[in-house]
């Protein structure tokens, strides 16, 4: 299985700020927002990622994460001319998977819970069909919204529905077996000009294989969309952070934790950021071990 981040598209409900820097740079407490969905890829046990991004922003990201050989993995890159849709990112990478299953996870969806990590490890050993995720949401009138029968069988999925037939949004984060490529090559743009993410899911519904799960209400899936869940995001970040000395992710950690660097690596690295409390929590991993 290889990822893909998105981070691209319209940021301009975070107008001026989106001006100035792309979204996913932007802070998230003490890190880059793309930290956050490159750690969910990671959690998921995948080494092979590529991100798109737009011709402004993705030199930003290459300068950021580089070749991902620091952190034991391969990163690759790719522009996304236009904002022409979250599939499209299947006919852009279709090289990069090269015939193999793809998770996409958008560039601003933060996720964090108790057994995030084995549901994600799960829903990367997928064969056949698609596995995506429901949340309940208070309002779910700017998402995906996925509704069940009695027994949890999914009945529809729409996009961004005036009027949603559940609460369960679905999060910006999508496992698919080898047939996305196809897939993703057979859609229509929408009625908004966008290969529209909900359509290839549904493709997989009609198919039968599509699995959907459902994070429970302990488990936190946060936007960082607009300037308020923004600001949210970095104060959840903060609390959880300095509530238990433990950083939320940290790539560098979990590259170590997954056996991808060395503690030979890892102390490189923090070496290097020994100036800051960054490089001093890699350093201290390694001291507590
Ligand atoms: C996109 C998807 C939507 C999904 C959401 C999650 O919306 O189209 O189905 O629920 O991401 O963040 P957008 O961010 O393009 O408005």
């Amino acid at each position: 299985m290889k990822g893909i981040i998105l981070a691209g598209g319209s940021a301009t409900r975070l107008y001026p700020l989106s001006k100035a820097i792309s979204k996913q740079i932007m802070p998230v407490y003490d890190k880059p927002m793309i930290y956050y969905p490159l750690s969910t890829l990671m959690l998921a046990g995948i080494n092979e990622t590529l991100i798109i991004s737009t011709p402004r922003d993705l030199p930003v990201f290459r300068e950021l994460l580089g070749t991902g050989e620091n952190l034991g993995m391969r990163i690759d890159y790719i522009v996304q001319e236009k904002p022409n849709g979250l599939a499209e990112a299947f006919l852009l990478g279709a090289d990069f998977l090269n015939g193999e299953a793809g998770c996409l996870i958008l560039g601003d969806n933060l996720f964090y819970g108790q057994g995030f990590s084995s549901m994600l490890q799960r829903a990367a050993g997928i064969k056949k069909g698609a596995c995506i995720f429901g949340y309940y949401v208070k309002d779910p009138r700017e998402y995906g919204v996925v509704e069940f029968d009695a027994n949890g069988n999914v009945l529809s999925l729409e996009e961004k529905p005036d009027n949603p037939k559940s609460n369960y949004a679905i999060p910006g984060l999508y496992f698919y077996d080898n047939t996305v490529v196809k897939k993703a090559q057979s859609l229509q743009p929408s009625k908004r000009g966008e290969l529209e993410i909900t359509d290839l899911n549904k493709l997989y519904l009609y198919e039968k294989t599509l699995k959907v799960e459902l994070f429970g209400r302990g488990f936190a899936w946060l936007d960082t969309g607009n300037c308020d869940s923004l600001l949210e995001a970095s104060n959840f970040v903060e609390t959880i952070q300095k509530r238990q000395g433990f950083y939320v992710s940290c790539i560098e950690e979990i590259a170590w934790r997954n056996r991808w660097i060395s503690s030979v690596q890892l102390e490189k690295l923090g070496n290097e950021l020994n100036k800051t409390a960054y490089g001093k929590y890699l350093l201290d991993l390694l001291a507590n071990h």
